[in-house]
Order: structure tokens, then C-alpha cells, then sequence
């Protein structure tokens, strides 16, 4: 089963570059599962319908999200309607929506997809790490899933690795969002979870972690509060990780990144 997580979608730039990329990459790639996080998608906070329709007719299949879920109120709303959009799943109780997914594939397999958030200079959820395992029991990899990717959104790389060892051989990859920054560590860990502590984001890399520059370098020079930060709307680079998991184990046999467009090097997997 091959996979592709693309990270955080920062506003239109964002949109576009999963617009001009995504659909290449399924067909090189041979993609099963396009999982894209769209925390961002609306202006760089949160998520609408209308965004949401334009992700999935670009090929996205699963809309992960984190601390921005919130941010347009109509997605309290419209997340009942839609399960593809999962918010982190260690929220309390009683929130709308889900924070996993078993989607169906063809050939009678699936992949379970988990999104939960990491508490380290974070707001306050429930525990990640409890929470997962509940899922975890509840559908244990290479039963009722034949793959299981969880989006594990969290500002701490501590944290992230943690997550990793955590899940180790009993996920099929963990891979991190939320910081905008792609990080170098993809690699297999020794129970043969995929593991990323960032894909980084869908967007213009000239900015500070998607935002217009200006603005927030003087927020950090001068300490003042500015006006609500803008994404930056130069060509953004689709950033992402490509997994190729093992059918028959649930186990991951590579991971890679996907860099494609933009300002950063490009990097695309050889299928
Ligand atoms: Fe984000
Ligand atoms: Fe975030």
C-alpha cells in the first residue's frame, strides 16, 4: 500500500500547490491513500466545506487537522456530515466529529487513519498516548486494519519520537505535522514503523512558517501585538512523506520525503 501525507495546507498558495501536484503524485507514485493535513486551508485557520470539496477534487481522500480545527466555526457543523475530516482524536468527550477513520480500498483492505495531537507546548488535551492505545485495541494492525497512519500533530519533537517508540510495530507509520518545518529524520524504526517528526507544510516558504514575513519578524523585534498574521501567497511547495507499507504485515518498508515546487529542493521518490 503506498501512501502520501501531505503536511499542513497553508492558505490559497497552499491549495494550489496540492492542486498542481497532488494529482501527478498519485498517478507516479500509485498512490492508495492521499491523507492531507488542512488545518490551515482557510486563510491559514482552519477549514471550510468549500475548501474541503477543493482538497478531495485535487485527489485528497482524508482531511487531518489540529489545534486550527476550530478556527471557521462552520466546521463544528459540517464535521458530523463529512467523516474524511478528522480532528485530533484526544479531545475531550463529547466533541464533534472523529479522530480516526478505517477507509475502505479496493481488494477488501483498508488503513485506519488516527489523528491526535501532542500536549507539550500545546493546549491541554487529553493523553495521546492513552488515547491511541484505546484505538489501538479497538483495531490492532494486520486484523480489522491491514495499515494503520496516524497524524500525529504536535509542536514538541521529543514528543513525536516518544510517539514513534511508542507505536512502534504496532502502527504502520507516524508521521508529524504542526511545525511547517520538514524535518530529515524519516526513517523505518526497529519494530518497522515509518516514522517523520515533520512533513512540513503545503506553502510559501518565503515567510515565517507560512505567514507574511514582515509582520512577523516585527512581532518578534518589537514584542508588540500586530494585526492577525496573513499566509504568505508566493508559489508554495508541496511537502509531504510517501510510505510504502507491506500488505501482509501492516509494516512499513520505506519512507521518503516529497518536496515539490517552490523554494526548497526538490525531492520526489522514484516509484
Ligand atoms: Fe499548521
Ligand atoms: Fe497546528
Amino acid at each position: 500500500m503506498n501512501i502520501l501525507l501531505c503536511g499542513d495546507v497553508v492558505g490559497r498558495a497552499g491549495r494550489e500547490a496540492i492542486q498542481r501536484h497532488l494529482p501527478g503524485l498519485k498517478r507516479d507514485l500509485a498512490i492508495d491513500v492521499a491523507i492531507v493535513n488542512a488545518e490551515n486551508a482557510a486563510h491559514g485557520f482552519g477549514l471550510t466545506e468549500r475548501l474541503a470539496g477543493e482538497l478531495y477534487d485535487a485527489g485528497a481522500d482524508i482531511l487531518t487537522t489540529g489545534n486550527h480545527v476550530w478556527d471557521q466555526r462552520e466546521l463544528i457543523q459540517y464535521i458530523e456530515r463529512d467523516p474524511r475530516i478528522l480532528r485530533p482524536a484526544n479531545f475531550p468527550a463529547g466533541t464533534p466529529g472523529a479522530g480516526w477513520r478505517l477507509h475502505p480500498l479496493e481488494g477488501g483492505r483498508n488503513v485506519l487513519v488516527v489523528n491526535v495531537m501532542g500536549r507539550l507546548f500545546m493546549e491541554a488535551l487529553d493523553d495521546p498516548f492513552a488515547r491511541l492505545e484505546s484505538i489501538l485495541a479497538q483495531h490492532p494492525l494486520g486484523r480489522s486494519a491491514t495499515a494503520i497512519v496516524v497524524d500525529f500533530h504536535c509542536e514538541a519533537t521529543s514528543e513525536k519520537m516518544a510517539m514513534g517508540h511508542f507505536a512502534d510495530g504496532r502502527v504502520s507509520a507516524v508521521l508529524g505535522t504542526h511545525t511547517h518545518v520538514p524535518t530529515a529524520d524519516h526513517q523505518i524504526l526497529p519494530g518497522g514503523t515509518a516514522y517523520v517528526s515533520d512533513a512540513g507544510m503545503c506553502g510559501d516558504y518565503d515567510s515565517v512558517i507560512g505567514v507574511e514575513k514582515a509582520p512577523a519578524v516585527r512581532r518578534f523585534v518589537t514584542k508588540m501585538p500586530g494585526e492577525k498574521p496573513k499566509p504568505a501567497e508566493g508559489e508554495a511547495s508541496l511537502c509531504g512523506v510517501f510510505v510504502v507499507i507491506d500488505d501482509g504485515t501492516g509494516l512499513a518498508r520505506r519512507i521518503e520525503p516529497v518536496r515539490v515546487g517552490g523554494r526548497l529542493a526538490e525531492y520526489v521518490p522514484v516509484p
